[in-house]
């Protein structure tokens, strides 16, 4: 029985909703105050036991690869300072047991077509797909929630939630019916429908855990919705031959890939933050007077 010990990020988006900020730096590098939204995404799956993180990149995503890798320069320089604190803090960033795999997609042809690219470095095993942009805040981390549900049922996982009716045009939508509590069995799945269309209201965020069959329909279905190649219309490829379970997962969703989602993260993490948190919380009740 195959765990789940592959993770694939993909970050080679172009991130135009956040330009200029997006220019030159990728959007998984914006930070909520000070953690980079690509770190809460490693961390999420790393407390799901997950060990191989595969990033899928593209153009300007240099920082990421350098975000993750030793960084000599910083560490002396703290060193020779005596910034131990600090020092501790950028080596252990990771447990020492993971291990970051690269693989570049040379065109944005789609969320599908990048997660295909990660077929090489994953072979014959279930893996997670996770968006960095979509930041799940839940106890325990919602990719622990969703390998649990794999561990149980032993086929492909969606997370998934209610949205307003208006906004089905912004993610994968499914139809589905309840088995279990938050477990529900997919009868189909549509990217990005009109509110009138839509089968549903319950979306796909970006959290996925996948059977490696998921690539043999990759490779077969033809461009979807905006014309890329679409995870979704893999899935719906997918349900032909195997069953697929969309699951609600417990916990609080920031959409980072928006601004006001991103504005919302900053607030309600920033009045968390160890150091800031009580003064920026007393600030923010400062303006209400
Ligand atoms: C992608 C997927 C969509 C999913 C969404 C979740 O869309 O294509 O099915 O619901 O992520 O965030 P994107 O937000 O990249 O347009």
């Amino acid at each position: 029985m195959k765990k789940v010990r592959k993770a694939v990020f993909p970050v080679a988006g172009m991130g135009t909703r956040f330009l200029p900020a997006t220019k030159a730096s990728p959007k998984e590098m914006l930070p909520i105050v000070d953690k980079p939204l690509i770190q809460f995404a490693v961390e999420e799956a790393v407390a799901a036991g997950i060990t191989d993180m595969v990033f899928v990149t593209g153009r300007s995503k240099r920082s990421i690869e350098d975000h993750f890798d030793k960084a000599y320069e910083l560490e002396s320089e703290l060193e020779a300072r005596g910034k131990s604190e600090l020092l501790d803090f950028v080596r252990n960033m990771i447990p020492k047991n993971i291990n970051c795999i690269y693989i570049r997609q040379a065109e944005a042809l789609g969320l599908g077509h990048a997660v295909l690219c990660a077929k090489p470095v994953i072979g014959d095993e279930p893996f997670a797909v996770i968006l960095a942009d979509d930041l799940l805040d839940g106890k325990p981390p919602v990719m622990k929630q969703m390998t649990d549900t794999y561990d149980y049922y032993r086929c492909s996982v969606l997370g998934v939630q209610d949205v307003p009716r208006a906004d089905t045009r912004s993610y994968g939508i499914v139809d589905a019916r309840a088995v279990a509590d938050r477990v529900e069995q997919i009868n189909a799945i549509v990217e990005k429908p009109k509110p009138e269309d839509a089968p549903s209201t319950l979306a796909v965020v970006g959290r996925y855990i996948l059977t490696p069959r998921i690539f043999h329909h990759l490779e077969t279905i033809k461009p979807g919705a905006g014309g890329e190649l679409q995870l979704t219309d893999g899935i719906a490829s997918l349900l032909s031959e195997e069953q697929v379970l969309a699951y609600r997962y417990d916990g609080t969703r920031y959409d980072c890939g928006s601004k006001l989602g991103y504005l919302q993260a900053t607030v309600v993490f920033g009045q968390r933050h160890p150091e800031v948190g009580a003064e920026f919380d007393a600030y923010l009740k400062s303006l209400g007077d």
